[in-house]
């Protein structure tokens, strides 16, 4: 063994030999070959080279990259294709890869020409459609001006939920699209339902892995420390204990309270849970998950369509349980999706099915109101416990505005919840997790609850700046939590109130807790729309038409300006309504309002929480 500055070499390689075996490389080769080795001392510690040993091979940029920087490029509206993103640009520069990681909302259409190696994680949302960031970005790939792209190579992870028709549709367009520009896939799309984090950690590792074998081992002495500062820049997730669909806070019942006067035509609950002890963390804006239980008629129901006893058991791989216990707990039952569709239809031979799956037009009518009962029902077929329970959908959690302000509660979390309940199909039908909510759950008992974070429906981090919130029915929840953390913040922005339901006498939701805020001051301005308290209806989006100008002077004083409720009804009012507002009080044609509208997106001052 001989030692070179301090290093112990193998036998008979010391510096004499070093230097007759790189005498006659050029400059280039010298730096190549430096980073080569250090491609490979990244690729077996695991990590990046220590800095110490990076400085002293530092090459330039023009030395020979044969992987080339991969960008990581993100579209998201709650922040899962955000998180997913960091997560494989960590893993990348954990493997000496160089990488960029960029959200679509700052992407110029334009530079995609320069791309050689992309990887995109995309949401879907509304109906098929785009995340508001993505919106640009898709609509130019899908325009005249979409550049051939016959140098990239790309790979796709496309979140989404299969509860929706069009899944993972963005993913998708975004997929279809490169490849009919001439960009070859590196490897295929994969598509995520809700419980996404398996199915990306496993696309990470493939599509790393394949990057990997195709092309040459980068420098990593070039590759390593630019790789970090990128990935660095994606602001990290508050620390915080990581409660999952998986691993849920089991959260007492501190108060469940009906919010509705009697004769309401709504039924709308507040329920506050207990948090102490569980180190969760949440922030205004954010959701709480919670895990439903199905109730029983509904278990009976599908018991009886399937012609099962209820005792029997099934396998679900780590244990085994009775077949009611599975489909109370573990199946999705009031809500009928295409992929259990599919499943069921390789199962029972009807055209009519078949029919269904092939037309999204037919198929979008049938599902609606329908039920796994309703299935069953209308297709019957022989099937043992096992298939059934294999061919559902696993029981996924449903997502609550958050209604407090964890400053104002301290070890709280209050929701506002809907009860769903409408008869269709000849069977009285109800959600499954808002009548958990409002019937099976009482003071006391333990709802499974976690955190998902929205990382863009949030306050403005300048306490100064002015909020208008227009919410309708439950869409007023996260505006209570806003209202009471600025108050506790002592934010010195104005707060303005938009609120919309039925009737003034019983569906003025937390009526009392905004008047005392007006009062105090607090609270700037309060707008009210009770729909059907007179002849002629009024909404929400007619209070903005009416105070156009103080809205408009708001915005332009810099205001954020949030939405949130019904995603079919609030949502595209409230956008057509506030692009009237701008042509009218600037001035402007309807396509330059639309534009200041759309600019409010892209700089994030207009957010919209619905659903
Ligand atoms: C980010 C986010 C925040 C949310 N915040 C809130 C909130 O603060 N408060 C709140 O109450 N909800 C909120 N929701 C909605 C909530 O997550 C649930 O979707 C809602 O409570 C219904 O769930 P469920 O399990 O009760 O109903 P499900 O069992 O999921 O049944 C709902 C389904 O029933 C069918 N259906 C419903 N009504 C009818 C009808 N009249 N006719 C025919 N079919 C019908 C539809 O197919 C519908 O998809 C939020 C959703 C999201 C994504
Ligand atoms: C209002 C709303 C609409 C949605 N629409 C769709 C849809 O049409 N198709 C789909 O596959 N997923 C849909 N989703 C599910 C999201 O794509 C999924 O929650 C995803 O994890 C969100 O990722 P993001 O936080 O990066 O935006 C929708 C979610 C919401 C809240």
């Amino acid at each position: 063994m001989t030692s070179l500055q301090g290093t112990t070499l193998p036998a008979g390689l010391d510096d004499a030999t070093l230097q007759q075996l790189s005498g006659n490389l050029t400059e280039q080769q010298l730096l190549w070959l430096s980073g080569y080795f250090y491609g490979r001392y990244a690729a077996n510690t695991g990590g990046a080279p220590p800095q110490a040993a990076a400085s002293v091979v530092a090459a330039p940029a023009a030395a020979a990259a044969p992987v080339p920087t991969i960008t990581v490029l993100f579209g998201s509206q709650t922040g899962n294709s955000k998180k997913v993103a960091k997560q494989l640009a960590d893993a990348a520069t954990g493997k000496g890869l160089k990488v960029e990681v960029k959200d679509m909302n700052d992407y110029a259409g334009r530079n995609l020409a320069q791309e050689k190696l992309m990887l995109v994680v995309v949401s879907t949302q509304g109906e098929g459609d785009p995340p508001v960031s993505a919106e640009e970005l898709h609509q130019f790939l899908f325009s005249k001006r979409a550049p051939k792209l016959p140098e990239l190579r790309y790979s796709v992870l496309a979140l989404g939920d299969k509860s929706y028709v069009e899944f993972c549709k963005t993913g998708r367009d975004f997929d279809e699209r490169f490849a009919e520009l001439g960009a070859q896939r590196i490897l295929d799309r994969v598509d995520c339902d809700v419980d996404y984090e398996a199915a990306a950690e496993g696309w990470i590792e493939a599509v790393l892995e394949k990057i990997s074998s195709e092309f040459a081992p980068a420098p990593a002495a070039t590759a390593a420390p630019a790789a970090s500062a990128p990935a660095a820049a994606v602001k990290a997730e508050p620390a915080a204990v990581n409660y999952s669909r998986k691993h849920p806070w089991e959260a007492r019942v501190l108060e469940s309270i009906q919010l509705n006067g009697r004769g309401s035509s709504k039924e709308t609950y507040h329920l506050e849970l207990d948090l102490a002890s569980s180190g969760l963390h949440y922030e205004p804006g954010d959701a709480l998950a919670v895990v439903p239980v199905n109730e029983d008629p509904l278990v009976e129901e599908v018991l009886k369509a399937a012609r099962l006893p209820e005792g029997e058991s099934v396998d679900l791989g780590t244990e085994r349980l009775p077949l009611s216990a599975v489909l109370a707990n573990r199946r999705e039952l009031s809500v009928l999706t295409r992929d259990v569709m599919e499943r069921y239809a390789a199962l029972a031979p009807h055209a009519q099915l078949q029919e269904l799956l092939a037309d999204t037009k037919q198929l979008q009518p049938y599902l609606y109101g329908r039920d796994i009962a309703d299935l069953l029902t209308d297709f019957p077929t022989e099937l043992s416990a096992q298939t059934l329970v294999e061919t559902l959908r696993p029981l996924p959690s449903r997502a609550y505005s958050i209604a407090s302000s964890l400053l104002a509660h301290p070890d709280e979390v209050h929701l506002t919840v809907g009860a769903v309940r409408y008869e269709a199909f000849g069977r009285r039908k109800q959600g499954a997790c808002s009548t958990f909510l409002a019937d099976r759950v009482a003071v006391d008992d333990v709802v499974k609850v976690f955190v998902e974070h929205n990382e863009y429906f949030k306050l403005p981090q300048n306490t100064d700046t002015d909020i208008i919130m227009v919410g309708a029915g439950t869409g007023v929840a996260p505006f209570r939590a806003f209202v009471e953390e600025r108050v506790e913040l002592g934010a010195a922005g104005r707060n303005w109130l938009l609120f919309g339901n039925p009737n003034f006498t019983t569906d003025f939701l937390y009526q009392t807790e905004w008047q005392q805020y007006l009062k105090q001051g607090k609270l700037n301005k309060l707008h009210v729309a009770f729909s059907r308290d007179q002849a002629e209806k009024i909404y929400v989006q007619n209070r903005l038409l009416e105070n156009s100008k103080e809205v408009y002077g708001w915005l332009e004083n810099g205001a954020n300006f949030y939405v949130c409720g019904d995603k079919v009804r609030l949502g595209a009012a409230i956008q057509t309504a506030l692009t009237e507002v701008v042509q009218r009080e600037a001035g402007i044609s309807a396509e330059a309002a639309a534009d200041y509208v759309r600019n409010l997106k892209k700089q994030r001052r207009y957010l919209e929480d619905v659903y």
